[in-house]
């Protein structure tokens, strides 16, 4: 695992996602800021080095510009859209400043067949374009390999220094093709193998903790989600009995999670497993407490208080280990502009105190979300456990609007059990991002019966996402929505009426709190 391609981040809103298709060719990719030493990235032996698109204009006073040296190296480059724009006029071809902007679906003919990044396409493709400036003048060296209608440099190469160019963004949905092109330039021009799969990164995270480990002991917060279980069982399998979990039962959890992770982690995979039942502690401070900030403040501070206490039993544990991904480690660039810069981890009330004496070990950190997953299966963690839904960390309580007492939280377990059986049964649940109840603290009148009721009204939020960032609710069928509401009405002691949530987010949130 050695090959690696290394991506200088221009302040693309893609970069992660050229990041991502890398490695569906099974090729480990690092993500660096632009203005990386070009010395560094040579200590670092890329076998090849993206230069990723970027908000900016090569005009601006402030354009972000790599290192003048990352040039000399003999490592093959690709330029997509302002990367090329930047590889072009360092390699002295002439860029020249677009009138105005290139936006949208455009059609790509290939004019060289003999171009390897286009070995295996057909002559003529769809691809899409984002860009004002254009190149108006090639690099010596440089051929043009493929134009589209309004550019005669859609595609570029020096294949002799290995360089090359795309106006257009191959790593994008609207590049269908796309996918191939990124293949051809780090299978063919780079020449990587394809060494980057989920089993030998096991292999190779398990040999890693073992070293950074020692005979020490490591103590990992277990909340029952993905990247939590997915670390605890990668950590065990590397260091078993020096790894201790701490599952905080807060009160807040769905319909019988309790249950289910001391049967994965205790009974399946043996792990030594500290269930800390706390339920009190949380429900008497969210006693009287309606504002949502307010309980998430609560629950975010008992959090840590229990944790710490559970921590001192376990005896001394040198290391702290967390599910960090790769996306939160990622140093995302300030370039005005790009609006993945804005797009910041807002939540982690799992996150721990500051002053706690830990070493963090993070064995995920190089991961994307859904290589975790792979990750899960291979470790042998059940499939509804790997593919489950997100699920926020101050629980039920920013679901249950208003006040959270005990009754609320039954009536509300019940409904969401429901609301997710269904979704199974109807082969949905793994099609949407999420799909859960929200209790309103609202009593309607009802007749059950010969008898009038007065109880409370339940939400259905099932949506669509790709990283929670934005969302779409969900057109279930019918025949689906009737099935959850008619049972929850008659099993549901407490709830009398449902409602279907229609809001996107934005402007709505995926949690009503
Ligand atoms: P919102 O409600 O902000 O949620 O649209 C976006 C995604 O984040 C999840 N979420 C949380 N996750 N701790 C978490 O770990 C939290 O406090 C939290 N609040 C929301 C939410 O479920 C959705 O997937």
């Amino acid at each position: 695992m050695n090959e690696q391609i290394i991506i200088l981040d221009f302040g693309s809103q893609y970069t992660q996602v050229i990041a991502r298709r890398i490695r569906e060719c099974q090729v480990y990719s690092t993500i660096l800021p632009y203005d990386t030493p070009a010395a560094e990235i040579a200590a670092m032996k890329p076998t090849g080095i993206i230069l990723s698109g970027g908000p900016s204009s090569v005009f601006d006073e402030e354009a972000p510009l790599p290192d003048p040296d990352l040039f000399r190296l003999k490592v093959p480059m690709l330029g997509i859209c302002y990367g090329l724009q930047v590889l072009a006029q360092a390699l002295k071809g002439k860029v020249e400043q677009g009138l105005k902007r290139e936006y949208g679906k455009g059609t790509l003919s290939i004019k060289d067949k003999t171009s390897a990044l286009f070995r295996g396409l057909p002559a003529r493709m769809q691809v899409w374009n984002s860009h004002s400036d254009k190149l108006t003048r090639l690099p010596r060296g440089f051929k043009a390999v493929a134009v589209t209608e309004n550019s005669d440099f859609a595609a570029v190469e020096d294949s002799k220094r290995h360089r090359y160019g795309l106006q257009f963004h191959p790593e994008v949905v609207h590049t269908p093709k796309g996918k191939k092109i990124i293949e051809n330039f780090v299978h063919r021009i780079c020449e990587c193998g394809r060494h980057w799969t989920m089993r030998s990164y096991l292999e190779q995270a398990v040999e890693e903790i073992r070293a950074t480990v020692g005979e020490n002991k490591v103590i990992l917060g277990l909340s029952g989600g993905v990247d939590s279980s997915v670390a605890a069982a990668l950590i065990q399998q590397a260091i078993g009995d020096q790894l201790t979990c701490i599952f905080v039962n807060n009160g807040l959890l769905r319909a019988r999670e309790e249950d289910a992770v001391r049967e994965v982690f205790r009974d399946h995979f043996k792990m030594r497993l500290r269930y800390e039942a706390a339920t009190n502690v949380f429900l008497n401070r969210l006693k009287g407490i309606t504002n949502p900030e307010r309980k998430r403040k609560i629950i975010g501070k008992a959090f840590i208080e229990v944790f710490k206490k559970a921590t001192n039993k376990v005896g001394k544990a040198k290391f702290l280990a967390q599910g960090t991904l790769y996306p939160d480690v990622i140093e995302s660039i300030p370039i005005a502009g790009n609006p993945a810069a804005l797009i910041k981890s807002h939540h982690n009330v799992g996150g721990l105190p500051k002053n706690m004496k830990f070493e963090l070990l993070e064995p995920l950190k190089c991961l994307f979300k859904d290589e975790v997953r792979l990750l899960g299966l291979e470790l042998g963690l059940p499939k509804a456990m790997v593919y489950r839904h997100p699920f926020p960390g101050p629980g039920l309580a920013v679901r249950i609007l208003g006040e959270v007492n005990r009754e609320r939280i039954r009536i509300l377990k019940e409904a969401d059990a429901i609301v997710l059986e269904e979704m199974k049964a109807s082969g949905w649940y793994y099609k949407v991002w999420q799909a859960f109840a929200v209790l309103l603290p609202v009593k309607s009148v009802g007749v059950m019966g010969d008898e009038r009721t007065y109880e409370y009204t339940i939400a259905v939020r099932v949506v669509d996402s790709k990283d929670g960032m934005t969302a779409d609710w969900v057109k279930l069928p019918y025949d689906v929505l009737e099935k959850m509401s008619n049972r929850i009405i008659n099993e549901v002691k407490g709830a009398n009426r449902v409602c279907l949530d229609i809001s996107s987010k934005p402007p709505a949130t995926i949690e009503w709190e």
